[in-house]
């Protein structure tokens, strides 16, 4: 039992221990998780070479954390990432200049939409398909074609890894993100028709992980609950986007990447005030 200096002492303890920031949290799952389920097919099958695609790759790249941990097993893995950012992709291919000998295949940075009709590395197969901390930038009524892609390109016995923070840090840059929860992505992928589960991650509490089976079918039937899933996701970040749209319009203060993302999902999406007085009264 503590007496109130102690409990005093403690608590002080815990209250000036430094937490998580979001951010610090999920390089750590994301690293501890990647690495893990790397390790493990390598150890599996010490023959086998693993083909690995990494979807959104943008400043912290697997790219990076098979230069820093799997730095003995070149020969044994083939990476290929892609990004639809030109400058993210220049700033790779500078980066891993010097790291780009004794891998399966040289590494590949390629820039490209992934929700595009083809997109680069189309007709390959991946062991591993990753999207980390990506999937909240992918527009909401996309996302089951997000996975549709990200299935097609993983081999049959391969798997796709989601990982994304719960809720997002605040500020411009993340002004047209919608930030899911995992039972909302397992709910979503299981409506379309994916094989997929959770992941579940020892005491994280700002990230979560899903994993979809590459067995899933492909591509999947377009289910109503799907659907419905995604018009709830939509409306209940809508007052988000057109709260983001007013402060572009109004100060004009984010960079045009950012301003051109929403206005297509804006568009794709219709959202209109007469539309949306339409989608909250449930019609379509
Ligand atoms: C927040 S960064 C994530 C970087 C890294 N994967 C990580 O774990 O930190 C998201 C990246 O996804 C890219 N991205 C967004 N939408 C995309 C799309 N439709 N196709 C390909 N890349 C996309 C962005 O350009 C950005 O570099």
């Amino acid at each position: 039992m503590l007496d109130d200096t102690q409990l005093c002492a403690e608590l002080l303890r815990y209250l000036n221990a430094p937490r998580p920031q979001p951010c610090g949290e999920y390089d750590q799952v994301r690293e501890m998780l990647v690495c893990q389920e790397l390790m493990s097919s390598l150890n599996h099958d010490p023959e086998r070479q693993i083909r690995i695609l990494d979807v959104g790759f943008g400043e912290r790249s697997v790219f990076r954390l098979l230069v820093s941990h799997f730095n003995d097993d070149r020969q044994r893995l083939a990476y290929v990432g892609l990004d639809s950012s030109i400058d993210a992709v220049s700033r790779a291919r500078l980066v891993f200049e010097g790291n780009s000998g004794g891998w399966h295949e040289p590494p590949v940075f390629e820039v490209g939409d992934i929700l595009a009709d083809r997109s680069p590395a189309e007709d390959n197969k991946f062991d591993f398909v990753f999207l980390l901390n990506t999937l909240h930038e992918i527009p909401a009524h996309r996302c089951i074609d997000l996975l549709t892609k990200l299935v097609q390109k993983t081999c049959s016995n391969g798997r796709v890894l989601i990982i994304d923070m719960v809720a997002l840090p605040t500020g411009q840059e993340e002004l047209c993100a919608i930030s899911w929860s995992a039972q909302e992505v397992l709910d979503l992928a299981k409506a379309g028709g994916f094989r997929a589960s959770v992941i579940p991650i020892e005491r994280a509490v700002s990230v979560f992980a899903l994993e979809i089976d590459g067995e899933s079918s492909v591509p999947p039937p377009e289910t109503d609950a799907a659907s419905a899933i995604l018009r709830t996701k939509l409306l209940s970040n809508l007052d988000r986007l057109m709260r983001a749209r007013a402060e572009i319009t109004t100060q004009g203060a984010v960079d045009n990447e950012q301003a051109l993302r929403l206005v297509k999902i804006l568009g794709e999406t219709a959202i209109t005030s007469d539309a949306l007085r339409r989608l909250e009264r449930g019609g379509t």
